[in-house]
């Protein structure tokens, strides 16, 4: 059963029930052994050993650069000896520790919040808490458990952590609270933080130590910190233009989702998987998965800027693909482009042994493994290993110290995939799958977790999730554009340009995308224009609008378990971001007598006992139609929530504003009353907003 080739020599023994796992699924004869694991670090920073993972693939028994350090947080992690797995395990609130040894018992830490990211050091164990906002350092014994040595508190909702090459500071983004902050690892104090732009999550430092790079989940830039050393760092936005050779010619495309990046090639290459809005391709309404490179030395984009004739030639190889596969136009949008499949990039890392990425997608349960020296990683696709025992939402991502075991954290199955790279053959190498740990959901919400992630299910989505546009039931900031795709059907596009070319398309109705968390308890209506009389309705009819065409007949068989389920996610499984937990500063004390008062109004279309909205729909005097979208004969538009308003930019139906400051400035008395506030009452007013 076992493959051959192996790159460690391997001492077998017969391996009794995974205990430590509890339920296993699947389980292959087992070779699991301590002696086996490379347990020496190399003395020297784990980035001198690094220095020649260069082009051209080595072969996989190369001599193992052991133990090369990683340096960026993930959601799961090994730990430095290589006996055991970390997991960050946001729903339970505890640090898991997952030995690889069945006969030694699982651990698991309680801790103060959901926690986001584990980063493992040699002597310590670093993890970041959302809410409250913390990075915990911690040290682990077998003899002593895990011993806590110092908790740092951060701006709320930290997130991702990384180290210098020197290991003296760690870097850790708080999402929510848009900040970046630096933690003296010496001494456990926080040395600066920095507002950066919204939702930053992934962050990664240079092997020269010379700045950082830090990924947002809304938005095509990232952002570079400079001087980490100095008491006050500079930080600016860095244009990376998301899949350039697959924009629209004229167009340069919003992105999101960028949880991850990658150094590779010795640092002198970052790759960033996210989600190219209005990409375009065979059949996709929505854009598509993108690996964007960046090259370190001078912060350029390896990929050429927009050329029609390569583009001509890169839609030629889909469309090309396409037909190969013998299926008509619109059998299955999924399959359309090899990279589809990624739907929704989550976790990375980089195998220096294979000059590859790993890439795990939220929205399949499968592993892909890329060329990361490829001017277009997507497209130069190695495997696509399908993870198996019913591996939901993949979340976390790790790889042994010799590279030949992948390990991955499925979050709506609660199971561990392990991935035997070098087993079996490539496409499909050997595989285990066990469970971790009950759902810390009930049943029918664990269910519909699994259908807010999964991007295959036929009936719930077209290739992409909702978290594909609501993440984590926040929103991605862009504006959809509601399309008459033919056959009287409406469906959302990313741009007009992903309509098919042969249906009347006049640009769309805009259509931001809302934030959900802690905002559909209501009862009704839901929609922009409260459209839909409840959640069940707006959930039928939402499925309708995210794929080709309307829908294909999924939902003809009985689909009210399934979104019942889905409800019952949306409304107890999504937590709602960090909230200000204090007391009103003066400002926003009179910010919110400003709000209540009679001669704004605000109060009464806002009303603060139901979420801040009256869930009623309001003809406002019309704005111009932004360019490019369809002129809308409806004006009326549903009274949106304000709760968590302070972050979720742009603003309106049509995303039209960007700043709250604006939305105050520009009211003119569209709604309620603002025309007499002077600047120090209009700063009250959304001082006292960014507390909802
Ligand atoms: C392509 C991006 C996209 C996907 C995928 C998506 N949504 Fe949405 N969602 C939107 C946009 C845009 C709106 C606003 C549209 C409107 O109101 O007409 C919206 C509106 C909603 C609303 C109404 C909110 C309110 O306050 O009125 C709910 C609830 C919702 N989505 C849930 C979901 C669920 C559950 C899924 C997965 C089945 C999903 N969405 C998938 C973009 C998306
Ligand atoms: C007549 C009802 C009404 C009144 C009064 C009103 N609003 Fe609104 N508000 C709306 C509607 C409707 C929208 C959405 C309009 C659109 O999207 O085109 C909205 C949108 C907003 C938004 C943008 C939210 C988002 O997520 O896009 C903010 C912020 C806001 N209102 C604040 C205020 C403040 C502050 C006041 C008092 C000065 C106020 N509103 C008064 C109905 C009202």
């Amino acid at each position: 059963m076992r493959g051959a080739r192996t790159s460690v020599p391997r001492a077998v023994k017969s391996s009794p029930a995974l205990v430590s796992l509890g339920l296993v699924i699947a389980l292959a004869a087992g070779c699991r052994s301590r002696s086996e694991a490379p347990t020496a670090e190399p003395a020297a920073s784990g980035v001198a050993a690094s220095t020649s993972a260069s082009a051209s693939a080595a072969p996989t028994d190369a001599p193992h650069r052991v133990g090369v350090r990683v340096r960026e947080g993930n959601a799961l992690a090994r730990s430095a000896g290589d006996d055991a797995l970390f997991l960050a395990d946001e729903d339970h609130h505890v640090l898991r520790r997952i030995p690889h040894d069945p006969e030694v018992p699982a651990a698991a830490l309680p801790l103060p919040g959901a926690p986001a990211q584990v980063l493992v050091l040699d002597d310590r164990i670093l993890v970041t808490v959302r809410d409250p906002g913390l990075l915990l350092i911690l040290r682990y014994a077998p003899a002593t458990g895990f011993v806590e040595l110092a908790r740092v508190p951060l701006p709320d909702d930290a997130w991702g952590v990384a180290v210098t090459p020197d290991e003296s500071l760690a870097l850790v983004t708080s999402a929510w609270t848009h900040q970046v902050s630096a933690v003296d690892l010496a001494t456990a104090k926080k040395r600066w933080s920095i507002d950066v732009p919204r939702e930053p999550r992934a962050v990664v430092i240079r092997e020269d130590g010379a700045g950082a790079y830090v990924t947002h989940l809304v938005g095509p830039d990232l952002t570079r910190v400079f001087d980490l050393d100095k008491p006050t760092p500079r930080s600016a936005p860095l244009v990376l233009a998301a899949a350039p050779h697959r924009a629209p010619p004229g167009r340069v495309l919003d992105a999101s989702l960028a949880y991850s990046a990658v150094l590779v090639d010795a640092g002198e290459r970052l790759l960033v998987p996210r989600h190219a809005l209005g990409a375009i391709g065979a059949n996709v309404w929505y854009g598509s998965p993108t690996v964007d490179v960046m090259l370190t030395k001078d912060d350029s984009a390896l990929a050429p800027p927009h050329d029609e004739a390569a583009l001509a030639q890169s839609l030629g190889d889909v469309s090309a693909a396409y037909r190969s596969s013998g299926e008509s136009r619109f059998a299955d949008p999924i399959e359309a482009g090899p990279e589809q499949e990624i739907a929704q990039p989550r976790a990375a890392v980089y195998l220096r042994t294979r000059a590859s990425i790993l890439i795990a997608p939220e929205g399949r349960d499968r592993l892909f493994e890329l060329d990361a020296l490829a001017l277009d990683p997507v497209r130069s696709r190695r495997a696509a290993i399908a993870l198996g025992g019913g591996c939901s939402a993949p979340t976390g991502l790790a790889v042994s110290a010799d590279e030949s075991t992948a390990y991955v954290f499925c979050r709506g199955s609660y199971t561990l995939a392990t991935v035997h790279l070098h087993e079996g053959d490539s496409k499909t190498p050997r595989l285990e799958s066990a469970r971790i740990v009950e759902d810390a959901l009930p049943e029918a919400a664990a269910l519909g977790r699994r259908i807010f992630y999964d991007a295959a299910d036929t009936a719930f989505s077209g290739g992409l999730a909702c978290s594909g546009c609501h993440p984590e039931g926040r929103d991605d900031g862009h504006t959809y554009y509601e399309a008459n795709v033919g056959a009287g059907t409406n469906n959302f596009l990313g741009l007009p340009e992903n309509a098919d070319g042969t249906s009347p398309n006049d640009g769309g109705y805009a259509r931001q995308t809302p934030m959900l968390a802690g905002r559909v308890g209501a009862q009704g209506p839901y929609g922009w224009h409260a459209q839909d009389k409840d959640l069940f309705y707006r959930l039928r009819a939402g499925v309708e609008l995210h794929r080709w065409q309307g829908n294909t007949g999924g939902l003809s068989y009985d689909y009210r378990p399934k979104l019942n389920a889905l409800m019952a996610f949306v409304r107890t499984g999504l937590v709602p971001p960090p909230r200000t937990r204090r007391e009103l500063t003066a400002a926003e004390a009179q910010g919110k007598a400003i709000f209540e008062s009679p001669e704004t109004r605000c109060a009464s279309c806002h009303v603060p006992a139901t979420e801040y909205t009256d869930r009623t729909a309001y003809p406002l005097a019309a704005m111009p139609t932004l360019k490019g979208f369809q002129e809308e004969k409806a004006r009326d538009f549903k009274t949106p929530s304000l709760l968590s308003v302070g972050g979720t930019a742009p603003y309106f139906h049509d995303g039209s504003v960007a700043t709250l400051e604006q939305v105050i400035d520009f009211n003119h008395d569209r709604m309620g009353k603002t025309n007499q506030l002077t600047k120090g009452e209009r700063v009250a007013l959304v001082a006292f907003l960014r507390t909802l």
